[in-house]
């Protein structure tokens, strides 16, 4: 019976492959061995060798990646069963469909609505690292696209990085689950001109069709009433943007929250509200991270280092946004860092992803983590661990 169940999910896996209906899958609950390994994820992806299932394997703060054809991918989600993993969902364009191992229930396999109505990086006819058309309306209003649908030589960089943030988000979304019965929120928290956020909506919701609500929060009223109007003449109707403080603004509860390049502690603020909403997924780009650079002194035995301005201002930087992560951590947030684009592009360039895996609860005590880290780099107070010892954590959802 149990073999049934599983054979029909993957049945299901190896259909949506062939009819071209695959969006993505997932495949959690993990009870075996392997320390810190908690989900893959799988997609579809194109190769030099022809179409193929990438498997990536989450382990705590790293993913390892590899690609399967999709015959032998088909028995690698079989062996993953027998490996120790308990829950499976498959997203196809026709149905959504979850497998789970329910103890003394044997396995249960069930079918619901499809959470998406296009296949990721085939929506419009895009690259999967590509997901944005040039051509779309949004882009020329924002002044990245020519009237001919051609993005404009200055805007290239730009460009790239939305791209780039549009397919991260994607993932991150999939990953945290997207709310049944109701439109999954998002909250841009310094939203500025609004590429990013425009460029996420429209591929989330006209790209994979899905139903979703963003909120871009800004302070300066003249961007919010120019991205307010583009939103309008491009009828992106569940697109909204509102003038306000990250630290004050009005929430409506979001799932997803983001803030990118909200410079210094705007970034700690944007998080406190991400954390304080019990969000399932907040990314942040920070930039110019100054609040420790007038405290932040390197320890024995590295004290010579003090002398060099460069490497205070980097390990400010390295510090403050470690301490970031040391917190969401504290949260119950898996967190990761990396480079979200290369360098040579912007220098503002690094992403913390959180994804809520275990709620804290409504009473964290302090983080210890972060105090010694503190103590050890001459730092009396970080506004984000400030904002946390000072607040009871909402009740796990
Ligand atoms: C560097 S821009 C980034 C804009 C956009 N997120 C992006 O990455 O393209 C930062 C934006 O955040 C806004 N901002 C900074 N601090 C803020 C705060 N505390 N509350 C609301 N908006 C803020 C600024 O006005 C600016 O438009």
């Amino acid at each position: 019976m149990q073999e049934k169940k599983i054979t029909s999910f993957v049945g299901e896996l190896a259909a949506a492959l062939e009819n071209n209906t695959f969006a993505k899958a997932t495949v959690g609950n993990y009870k075996g061995p392997e320390e810190q390994l908690q989900k893959v994820l799988l997609r579809r992806i194109n190769t030099k060798r022809g179409d193929m299932l990438q498997f990536v394997f989450r382990y705590g703060n790293r993913d390892v990646a590899k690609n399967f054809g999709f015959a032998d991918g088909l028995l690698k989600v079989v062996a993953l069963f027998n490996d120790g993993f308990r829950s499976a969902r498959l997203f196809t364009v026709s149905a959504d469909f979850q497998l789970e191992f329910r103890g003394d229930k044997g396995v249960v396999l069930s079918r619901s609505k499809p959470t998406f109505s296009g296949v990721p990086g085939t929506g419009h006819d895009r690259p999967k690292d590509r997901p944005i058309d040039p051509d779309r309306k949004f882009l020329k209003l924002l002044g990245i696209s020519t009237a001919e649908g051609r993005v404009k030589d200055k805007q290239q960089a730009k460009f790239r990085q939305i791209n780039r943030f549009v397919t991260i988000l994607e993932d991150l979304i999939i990953e945290a689950g997207v709310p049944e019965g109701r439109p999954l929120r998002i909250a841009d928290m310094g939203s500025g001109k609004g590429y990013l956020t425009f460029a996420l909506y429209d591929h989330l919701k006209n790209g994979l069709g899905i139903d979703v609500r963003i909120l871009g929060i800004e302070e300066r009223p003249e961007l919010v009433e120019t991205c307010g109007s583009a939103a309008a003449k491009c009828g992106f109707e569940g697109l909204s943007f509102s003038a306000g403080r990250i630290a004050d603004s009005d929430l409506a509860a979001p799932d997803v929250l983001i803030a990118l390049h909200a410079c210094d502690t705007a970034t700690d603020d944007a998080l406190y509200r991400g954390i304080t909403s019990n969000c399932r997924v907040i990314v942040a780009a920070p930039c110019c991270q100054k609040e420790l650079r007038k405290e932040l002194r390197f320890p024995e035995p590295l004290e010579p280092l003090n002398d060099y301005g460069l490497l205070l201002e980097r390990e400010t930087e390295s510090i403050t946004d470690g301490l970031r992560a040391v917190l969401l951590e504290h949260c119950g947030y898996g967190v990761r860092m990396f480079e979200f684009i290369s360098p040579e592009h912007t220098p503002k360039n690094n992403l913390i992803t959180a994804v809520l895996n275990h709620p804290s609860g409504n009473t964290p005590a302090p983080s210890k983590e972060a105090r010694a880290i503190m103590r050890t780099f001459g730092i009396s107070s970080q506004r984000l661990e400030s904002l946390l010892s000072h607040h009871t954590l909402p009740d796990a959802p």
